[in-house]
């Protein structure tokens, strides 16, 4: 690949992309390909310098790992569900949230063993594990907080933001399970090879306030 190609960015559709606008405007970047309303699925930036691809937030570092992308952003509730060999240059220090246990209100433990509902299968069960529980993990793909509600589970491990989703469905954080944030994955042997125009854009991208 000749030096002066884009550097690939794999991004998060969704809330995600979101919370990154504010930081790209910061770097002067103009998000605008990025918000454009359309299917494109490959958005040139800042240039030409860089190229983003659009993803669902759990794809993001696959591409990444195999080196489809040179860099990824993407929260830490992804890269602790399955173990990837990526380099983690930079917290970006936004999506900050919580990955929690919840449970109904006021409804106390009904059984020895409760059964978990999550997107989050392996880290409830490595929760879970530490603390020396059985648990049945059910997996579930979104709208977590129904599990609960219909007897699905006793109890779901999902992330917390605002805690709205929680209370507006009758739900309490029962623990916590780790602290969250978006950060910047890169594949390593991109980051060796396109180092300096890598560590440049990330400088741009770091958080003010870090
Ligand atoms: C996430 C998460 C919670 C909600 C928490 O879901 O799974 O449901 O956000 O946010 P809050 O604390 O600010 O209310 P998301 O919106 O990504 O949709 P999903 O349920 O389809 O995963």
């Amino acid at each position: 690949m000749s030096s002066n190609a884009p550097i690939t960015i794999a991004a998060p559709k969704g809330r995600t992309l979101k919370a990154l606008v504010p930081r790209l405007r910061r770097a002067g970047i103009d998000p605008a390909p990025l918000l454009a309303d359309d299917r494109t699925l490959i958005r040139m930036a800042d240039g030409g310098q860089l190229r983003f691809l659009l993803l669902k937030p759990d794809d993001v570092p696959t591409y990444v790992e195999y080196g489809a992308a040179d860099l990824g952003i993407c929260g830490r509730d992804v890269l602790v569900e399955r173990a990837y060999d990526l380099y983690q240059p930079l917290d970006l220090g936004i999506g900050i949230c919580r990955m929690v246990v919840a449970g109904a209100v006021g409804v106390k433990a009904s059984t020895d063993v409760p059964r978990v509902a999550t997107k989050y299968p392996r880290t409830a069960a490595a929760h879970f594990a530490r603390k020396g529980v059985q648990a049945e993990i059910i997996y579930v793909g979104g709208s977590v907080e129904l599990a609960p509600l219909t007897g699905l589970a006793e109890l779901i491990v999902d992330l917390v933001e605002t805690g709205e989703t929680l209370v507006q469905n009758g739900l309490e954080v029962r623990e916590e399970v780790s602290k969250i944030s978006t950060v910047v994955v890169a594949n390593r042997a991109c980051y060796k090879l396109r180092r300096e125009r890598i560590v440049a854009l990330l400088d741009r991208l770091r958080d003010p306030v870090s």
